[in-house]
């Protein structure tokens, strides 16, 4: 292993070949969870009850205790939860939704999906998230809500964003699909808005390979999405003959955005003895050490976060590369030079939607129907601009030992200072 000498990316040897901590976080108690419910006889909340209430029942009621509001639904992805939000609170054709440029691609396509039209808005070149500026920006006569993404390793900045969207009367739905348990001034990621909404999509901080969950202060709303995710039914005592809970409601028509009970018990089973909490606490001090650490390498710049952000959640480390290294070298080479130095992925972010080949709501005609103005390259700067420079990796990187920690930095070390070896490699380049 070694810190000089030759980059492993060409052949010499790598900083590290200890294998990193892996994941997903399989353990026996979530393997008993999910062995418990496979033998249950009930796999989903719309199966026969057996004894107690459903696991995604319990599951909702834990995560909602967990973020401290009063109620939750479990879903079925993170895009169910944004869609079901949305139609919860009646938004729909004829409205505007401002959604930030560079989140993941179902932050706006779930616009698309309600029948209403995303307006894209910049974000901040601080940690990465919208802004109350960049929000007031996008208000328009038809704006009637604003998905706030906590992106990465951050969150927006609460206070101006909530004073912005009350004065305004907008709804303000959080998408906490990478912040679960980011803790804010004494509260959690999904607890400031009208709603917040969750993935537990494989690569999530809490996971059941897929499912979702929303959250939300108000009975009504809760009441509105739980009809919304289960074909307009609503829960009921057990019917004598079948065993159904799940019976005919006079709420709003539905689809099925259900999660199984497979799901529900392999969450359930991570939040056992607080073992999420435990987790995004090491991987918080890891991140604030590492930025400490990388930003005295020189050129690269860790994310500023928000004064009052006292626990950021870490679904990926980023960090920002100094112009003057991206200019000889791409960030995606320099990733990929990085990975064979530890032995863990190293990329670059997805690129923002107005650049991204998965955001294209021309090639769907009901989406075309309600897509925002035509948007081109250029026209959200600080968002092209750190995309194009920054690199991230898996939050199961940063929850290793602190010594592990200092590998990363020397693997940083190492390829900054052989940058002159990469720009060489042209053929590695092509
Ligand atoms: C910011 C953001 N929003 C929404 C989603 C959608 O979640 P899912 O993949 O569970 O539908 C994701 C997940 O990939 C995400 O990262």
């Amino acid at each position: 292993m070694s810190r000089t000498g030759a980059l492993a990316l060409l052949g010499g040897a790598p900083v590290r070949t200890a294998p990193w901590p892996a994941w997903p976080p399989v353990n026996d108690g979530i393997r008993a969870a999910a062995r418990s419910a496979l033998d249950s006889g009930r796999w989903a909340i719309s199966g026969p009850v057996r004894g107690g209430p459903s696991l995604q029942q319990q599951f909702a009621q834990a995560w909602a205790a967990f973020n401290g509001v009063g109620y939750g639904v479990a879903v079925s992805s993170g895009s169910s939860a944004l869609l079901l939000a949305m139609e919860a609170l009646g938004i729909g054709p004829g409205d505007e939704v401002i959604v930030p440029v560079w989140t993941w691609v179902a932050s706006a396509s779930t616009v698309l999906r309600a029948g209403a039209t995303p307006v894209l808005a910049d974000v901040s070149p601080d940690n990465f998230c919208l802004t109350a500026a960049s929000i007031a920006r996008a208000i328009t006569p038809r704006t009637r809500a604003v998905i706030g993404v906590h992106l990465h390793q951050s969150m927006m900045e609460m206070e101006p964003i909530l004073e912005l969207t009350r004065a305004r009367g907008l709804y303000l739905i959080e998408d906490c699909a990478q912040a679960h348990g980011a803790l804010y001034a004494g509260r959690r990621a999904g607890s400031f808005g009208h709603v917040g909404c969750f993935s537990f999509q494989q690569t999530k901080p809490l996971t059941s390979g897929e499912g979702g969950a929303v959250i939300t202060h108000d009975p009504e709303l809760a009441e509105r999405v739980f009809a919304l995710h289960a074909d307009g039914r609503r829960l009921a005592r057990p019917d004598p003959v079948t065993g159904l809970e799940l019976a005919e409601g006079l709420g709003p028509m539905g689809a099925n955005h259900a999660m199984t009970e497979m799901q529900a018990a392999v969450l359930l089973a991570q939040l056992e003895d607080s073992a999420l909490d435990k987790r995004l606490s090491v991987t918080a001090q890891n991140a604030a050490w590492l930025d400490e650490a990388l930003a005295g390498l020189g050129p690269l710049r860790p994310l500023i976060q928000p004064a009052r952000l006292e626990r950021r959640t870490v679904f990926e480390y980023i960090i920002a590369l100094d112009p003057s290294v991206t200019a000889h070298v791409p960030s995606a080479r320099i990733g990929v030079a990085l990975s064979a130095e530890l032995g863990a992925p190293w990329y670059t972010s997805d690129p923002p939607l107005h650049v991204s080949g998965l955001y294209r709501p021309g090639s769907r005609p009901r989406f075309a129907a309600c897509a925002g103005p035509d948007r081109a390259p250029g026209d959200f700067p600080v968002a092209e601009d750190y995309a194009a420079r920054t690199l991230a990796c898996h939050h199961a990187v940063l929850s290793a030992g602190r010594a592990d920690m200092a590998d990363i930095v020397n693997a940083f070390d190492k390829v900054l200072n052989r940058l002159g070896d990469l720009e060489a490699d042209k053929a590695g380049a092509a």
